[in-house]
């Protein structure tokens, strides 16, 4: 594997390969100071975000120096990209610099797979427009499988903005590869085109996914660019489409729930849901612990593309 633009049409061998490498990178992170071989000694990895990120940026950057890489970190606002340099160029201008490997973050679906035809190094997806975003997914799947045993016949139900998310296609591929069954639930308005074949279940009743659902992903709602008419008001939105104690009460068992953040709190999850933490057998919240499982994924992927 050289690169990794999205997780449509990679092999199960793959997937499991990564998750059970951060498996063994996970194990050494819960120590207080955990001491990694330098598997990637004087590579230099450049992080280039053309658009904002806190987890994905930061825990790239935390994996790579784990793996004792260097990072380059670009971001568009304080490049040469605003006197207009194109991407192509940015790109041709930071190999000509001798970097390793690219971890990039563009609003344009298919920005990734477009400089793997620019460069020859590799290139990492970290969130292309409404495209993909792998390495969020094998967390996500990640998170699931430490805490199921198993992805093989989970259901896990994506909730939320899905039209617009690059995270609910590429955990669809990565959920579907490993033998899971997906379904979205939202407004009928943000079901993409082309959710038929996607291989989903679809539902616009929250009450029923969730009742159905062994995990539910909740998406963020893009406020960004839901403005065009997508919902009634946000109030709506939250009522038809907020996951909340009231409704986890409801189904009377144990949801696990995952959001890849950042979280619109009081909107797509409630405060007390997104804060949730509570014994086996209830509902619970596993954000934090996505994001810290974060940089054992990334630190798999950084070793799988790069040290040989
Ligand atoms: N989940 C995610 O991609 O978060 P950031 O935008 O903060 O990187």
């Amino acid at each position: 594997m050289k690169n990794l633009t999205g997780l449509c049409g990679i092999p199960a061998g793959d997937i499991t390969g990564l998750l059970d490498l951060a498996e063994g990178f996970k194990e050494k992170l819960v120590t207080p100071e955990p001491v990694f071989p330098p598997l990637l000694q004087n590579r230099r990895i450049a992080l280039v975000f053309f658009e904002n990120s806190t987890r994905t940026r930061f825990s790239f950057e935390i994996a790579a120096r784990h793996l004792g890489a260097g990072t380059l970190s670009f971001s568009s606002s304080g490049s040469s990209v605003s006197k207009g340099e194109t991407l192509s160029d940015t790109i041709r201008n930071l190999e000509a610099m001798k970097v390793d490997a690219f971890v990039l973050r563009h609003a344009s679906s298919g920005a990734a797979d477009f400089i793997t035809g620019i460069t020859r190094k590799s290139v990492i997806n970290a969130g292309d427009g409404a495209h993909e975003h792998p390495t969020q997914a094998l967390l996500d799947i990640f998170t699931l499988r430490r805490h199921f045993g198993g992805i093989s016949g989970l259901k896990v139900v994506i909730l939320g903005d899905v039209l617009h998310s690059r995270v609910a296609r590429s955990n669809i591929f990565g959920l579907q590869t490993l033998g899971a069954r997906v379904a979205l639930c939202c407004p009928s308005t943000l079901i993409p085109s082309d959710a038929g074949s996607l291989g989903v279940d679809l539902h616009t009743d929250i009450d029923r996914a969730i009742e159905w659902a062994d995990a539910a992903i909740v998406l963020r709602l893009q406020l960004e660019r839901t403005t065009g008419g997508y919902i009634p008001s946000l109030e709506e939105y939250s009522a038809h489409f907020g996951l909340n104690d009231e409704r986890l009460e409801k189904i009377r068992k144990h949801l696990l729930v995952l959001h890849p953040g950042p979280i619109n709190r009081e909107i797509e999850i409630s405060n007390n849901v997104a804060d949730r933490i509570q014994p086996p057998g209830y509902s619970s919240s596993m954000l934090l612990e996505q994001v810290t499982n974060g940089v054992a994924v990334r630190m798999a992927v950084l070793q799988a593309l790069l040290a040989s």
